[in-house]
């Protein structure tokens, strides 16, 4: 079983090809130099980039498969494609993309959710999709775009007991880099200076938002603004001025643990109340070396993430959803549903 899978939901080109579960090829061109100088993504750039790198992504993922270009006819099994949640203009060419192959090869066309394919991301290892997931399983999505916490009875079978509010986790952290003045995206920076914090540092609220399994990360994020106006007064709104490195450490090693702590307790609490031992965690924050080591240090629970290379958008994990469903014989060619549609589950 051989299937071509095309990811272009935010700001990563990816394009892979999976066979039997093994990964023939995964190309990813990241986006992140394009969007550092305006700190964040732009999404009109982000389409126009997706454009004029799909075709090189794509001839990459394909020469590294050995697969003939131009396709031929039952060249693969299937073609799959990130139909959403992500940016639509980013959207459309991956699913442009994958039409046009779909044609060529005269194979079926597998739309996935992006969010699952963060999920099936935690089933690679080295490139082989070797870890099947063991249901049911409390599932965390933590990307820059969301945050949702899921119960998963097995594939396709997800429901949604929880989802943000405002700022997605991976979004606070890029916005408290921001206040720092630090480059997107913030997370892996972030994470790093907070590793080299030592001493006290300030405290922030961790948003529980108790009596509900939603989450909320902008009051967190004002949090730090006010923190950061009192101690940089006026400069601090004319972004002229930093905290000195050491209190910069500190700040980014608070955030992160009201951060963290919010996130594990929320789904413990969530995976306890439903009976459930098994934690997978998704997406870009889930390459956070504390969140990590905070969801393993968990009593009574087994946690899982992917390997750090499959955390971030890539078309492998697309491919692997893809495979799923066409061994559950559970796929559509029809597609009429907009492409944006942020339902998780495979109905
Ligand atoms: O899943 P992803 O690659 O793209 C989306 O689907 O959004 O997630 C990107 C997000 C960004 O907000 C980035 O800052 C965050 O993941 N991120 C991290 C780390 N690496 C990436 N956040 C915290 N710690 C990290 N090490
Ligand atoms: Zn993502």
């Amino acid at each position: 079983m051989k299937i071509l899978a095309f990811e272009t939901t935010c700001d990563e080109t990816s394009a892979a090809v999976l066979e039997n579960g093994v990964l023939r090829s995964n190309a990813v061109f990241s986006q992140i130099a394009l969007h550092r100088r305006y700190n964040g993504v732009v999404p009109e750039l982000a389409s126009r980039a997706h454009l004029e790198k799909m075709p090189f992504v794509f001839s990459g993922a394909a020469g590294a498969a050995k697969l003939k270009l131009p396709l031929a006819r039952g060249a693969v099994d299937a073609v799959a494609f990130s139909r959403g949640p992500g940016l639509p203009g980013a959207l459309m060419v991956g699913r442009v993309a994958a039409e046009a192959a779909a044609e060529l090869a005269g194979a079926p066309l597998i739309g996935v959710n992006h969010l699952e394919g963060h999920l099936l991301a935690c089933e690679f290892e080295n490139g082989r999709a070797v870890r099947p997931l063991v249901f049911p399983l409390a599932v965390l999505i933590v990307s820059g775009g969301h945050t949702e916490l899921w119960h998963a009875r097995g594939y396709g079978d997800y429901k949604v007991l929880g989802r943000t509010r405002d700022d997605a986790a991976g979004e606070a952290f890029d916005k408290v880099a921001r206040l720092l003045g630090l480059p997107y995206p913030g997370g892996p920076e972030i994470e790093k200076r907070a590793a080299a914090a030592r001493g006290k540092g300030p405290v922030f609220p961790r948003p529980f938002m108790e009596g509900t399994r939603d989450f909320s990360f902008s009051g967190l994020k004002t949090a730090v603004s006010y923190y950061l106006a009192k101690r940089l007064g006026r400069e601090f709104y004319r972004g002229r001025r930093r905290l000195p490195a050491g209190e910069e450490a500190l700040v980014c090693r608070s955030f992160q643990e009201a951060v963290v702590e919010t996130l594990v307790k929320k789904t413990a609490d969530a995976a306890r109340s439903l009976g459930l031992r098994r934690i997978a965690v998704g997406g870009g924050v889930s390459a956070n070396g504390a969140l990590r080591a905070a969801f393993s240090a968990l009593e009574g629970f087994e946690t899982r993430f992917a390997q750090k290379r499959y955390c971030s958008d890539n078309a492998a994990m697309i491919a692997l959803c893809a495979m799923r469903r066409l061994k559950a014989g559970r796929y559509s060619n029809s597609l009429k549903v907009a492409p944006e549609l942020a339902v998780p589950g495979w109905k």
